[in-house]
């Protein structure tokens, strides 16, 4: 925790009371908060009465071996029938279902419910012909095109659980994702557009197929969608393997009969950063996932199905794109915004635009996003007629009270509450917020977690402390959109999650989220950010061990430690301190250009470091851990803390002052 969060903590006065009118019609009331504690179960069972069950269940929670969950047990649903098949059959086939928005102005189409049940049917089918079946995985490397929902829905209803991977990514990436989740088949793209050019995805996907199979897995089939009609690389394309989407789904039957899983038949598997090098895939389920994404949409946005246009600037490639532009809204009923592209492309104002021509109602954006907007002045959205808009929403990161203010007022013209949503990708769903109709907001504060869910915080013993104190975030019971598993791995999922606070028998078992947090003096919840080495880059998680694997893998480098440090923009800035092997002499003049290149090819521009350091040492611990607090204080220009514990106390002298900058063009 900053000083400077804490002391805009102890100023911060200012209260949103939501709008009388949005009070008097909200979908969720105060009194859900009471109801919902006395009786979680019957709360959540309540809840999912929201979709629609093939077979109900039996039991609501089955938590006898904690930390593995079921819920609904008994229950059998399927997910893409309930977010498209029973819109349609309950006769809102015309409903627009999605407002695609491609990056090239004027390259838009507009799904119903009806098309995108024909879409997700034939898909289906191309599907099941490619030899895909309940229970096999299938992976998603494409960019933000209705292809991407309507893959990520045709897997859910054969059964075989998607697991998407963010078209930024390496191919070294996709490859060890592939690998690890042992995806039978790619559905990817030619390419997408970024800021007005063509770029290729194809290739990354041919190199990870040759690297997965290095390391003895065989993807079987690719399926690629024709987006921007770009030259395929020579020998690019592998008969047998190689299927073009036009040949395979647009010519498949629209009629496809689907079958009803188990509730706790496997929906998705996220990858996500943890604090060892490997990438965690976290498993989601289906009916409890389902019901967190259903309610928690219509809860905390309020919506309003036939009304609402909402829209998520997300990515389909992290998890806010799985829950509320995919399960969420669909489940809804919702129409919505998809956009392709970048927010400035072909112009700064493209996004204040599109909430112009489509009268957006409710948009939910990250405050990286919001930040750079600031920076380019009021101006820009000025020019455009937002009045539609009623509720903001925020994720991936805390947002600091200026950046909220200015969201409240530039944005939604001082009418329309900030809901700052807290989660990740292991809760599925939001966790803690503030719900619109209902709370005051404060500018920066998450505030209380939502009906239905328990967090606290709490101190190393796992007690809670006082209102006005710091300390974990913790999630005191079971929810049902919670992560079952790190896939394959069910000792990480406990190790990781579950034993920082061991279970007791009056308090249960406790999941540890890795952020920290404090109450204030009302007891409501001030996220602080992550405790652990994983750091927030623009509202994304990337774990520091990752990067210093990448960086170690180049051979001029001996070792490498990476920390996160403060940045204006993007809200953390990935920092690397890196000592050259011997032979490499001083790098030559290109080195940090060079690592930073080679970061960007193993991972991907998201990770590429703004600042590497060359440097002679690094402060290591007796027991020879890597002082990270240290290199922080270096990388936010600080004065170096206590040093007191390190090995050789002179390192840090060598190391201070030696920064050499550089920024990162699209990290
Ligand atoms: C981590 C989860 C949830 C989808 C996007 C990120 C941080 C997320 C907030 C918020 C403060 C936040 C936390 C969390 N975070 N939302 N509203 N206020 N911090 O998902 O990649 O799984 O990252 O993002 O540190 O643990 P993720």
């Amino acid at each position: 925790m900053t000083e400077e969060t804490l002391s805009n903590l102890s100023h911060e006065e200012r209260r949103f009371e939501p709008p009388a009118e949005l009070a008097a019609s909200a979908n969720l009331t105060a009194e859900a908060y009471e109801r919902a504690a006395a009786d979680p179960e019957a709360f959540w069972a309540e809840q999912a009465e929201r979709l629609d069950w093939h077979q109900k269940w039996d039991r609501v929670l089955d938590w006898d071996d904690p930390p593995f969950a079921k819920w609904f047990v008994g229950g059998k649903l399927n997910a893409a029938y309930n977010c498209v098949d029973r819109h349609v059959e309950a006769g809102r086939g015309d409903k627009v279902a999605i407002h695609w928005v491609g990056e090239p102005e004027d390259d838009t189409r507009s799904l119903t419910y009806a098309d995108l049940q024909q879409e997700v049917n034939k898909a289906a089918n191309a599907l099941t012909e490619l030899g895909v079946r309940a229970g096999d995985r299938v992976a998603i490397y494409l960019p933000m095109i209705p292809e991407a929902i309507v893959t990520m829905l045709a897997c859910a209803r054969l059964g075989a659980p998607h697991t998407v991977v963010f078209g930024g990514f390496s191919s070294d990436a996709l490859a060890s994702r592939l690998a690890d989740c042992q995806a039978k088949v790619v559905v990817t793209a030619d390419g997408g557009y970024r800021r007005g050019s063509a770029s290729a995805l194809k290739p990354a996907v041919d190199e990870a197929r040759v690297k997965a199979a290095d390391n003895g897995h065989r993807v079987e089939k690719v399926l690629v969608v024709r987006r921007t009609g770009q030259e395929l690389a020579e020998g690019s394309w592998e008969d047998g393997v190689d299927v073009w989407w036009h040949d395979a789904v647009d010519g498949a039957s629209a009629e496809h009969e689907c079958e009803f899983f188990d509730s706790e038949h496997p929906l998705y598997v996220m990858y996500t950063s943890g604090t060892t090098g490997k990438p965690k895939g976290i498993l989601h389920t289906t009916g409890g996932y389902l019901t967190g994404c259903a309610y928690t949409h219509w809860a905390v946005f309020d919506l309003k199905p036939e009304t609402d246009v909402y829209w998520c600037t997300a990515d389909i490639g992290w998890v806010t794109g799985h829950s509320y532009i995919v399960y969420g809204p669909l489940a809804n009923g919702a129409t919505q915004v998809l956009y392709e592209g970048t927010p400035d492309s072909p112009e700064r104002g493209r996004w204040w635009k599109i909430i112009e021509q489509y009268g957006v109602t409710i948009f939910y954006t990250a405050p990286t996003a919001i930040r750079s907007f600031m920076k380019q002045g009021r101006e820009i959205p000025d020019r455009h007629d937002m009045s539609s808009l009623r509720i903001l929403g925020s994720v991936g990161e805390p947002i600091n009270p200026e950046a909220y203010v200015w969201y409240r007022e530039v944005i939604g013209g001082n009418r329309t509450p900030v809901v700052d949503t807290w989660w990740q990708t292991e809760t599925g769903a939001i966790m803690i917020s503030p719900l619109p109709g209902v709370t005051a907001g404060k500018p920066g504060s998450a505030m209380t977690a939502i009906p239905g869910v328990a967090a606290e915080v709490v101190n190393d013993e796992g007690h809670p402390v006082p209102d006005g104190s710091g300390g974990y975030l913790v999630l005191s019971k079971p929810w049902p959109s919670m992560l079952r598993t790190i896939w394959g791995d069910d000792q990480r999922f406990k190790d990781t999650y579950w034993s920082r606070f061991p279970a007791t028998a009056e308090r249960g078992a406790y999941y540890f989220a890795g952020d920290g947090a404090k109450k204030d003096e009302d007891g409501d919840i001030w996220v602080l950010g992550r405790v652990d080495d994983v750091m927030n880059v623009s509202g994304h998680r990337l774990s520091t061990t990752e990067i210093e694997s990448a960086l170690v893998s180049h051979p001029k480098v001996a070792e490498a430690a990476v920390v996160g440090a403060k940045d204006e923009d993007t809200g953390q800035a990935v920092c690397a301190f890196v000592i050259l092997r011997d032979e490499a002499g001083d790098g030559g003049d290109d080195i940090v250009a060079e690592l930073r290149g080679h970061v960007r090819k193993e991972i991907g521009p998201i990770a590429t470091p703004r600042q590497i350091m060359v440097v002679p040492e690094l402060p290591k611990t007796r027991s020879g851990k890597i002082m990270r607090r240290l290199l922080r204080d270096v990388a936010e220009n600080r004065e170096v803390g206590d040093v007191t514990t390190l090995a050789d106390s002179t390192v840090m002298d060598l190391i201070s002052g030696r920064l050499t900058s550089g920024r990162s063009d699209e990290a």
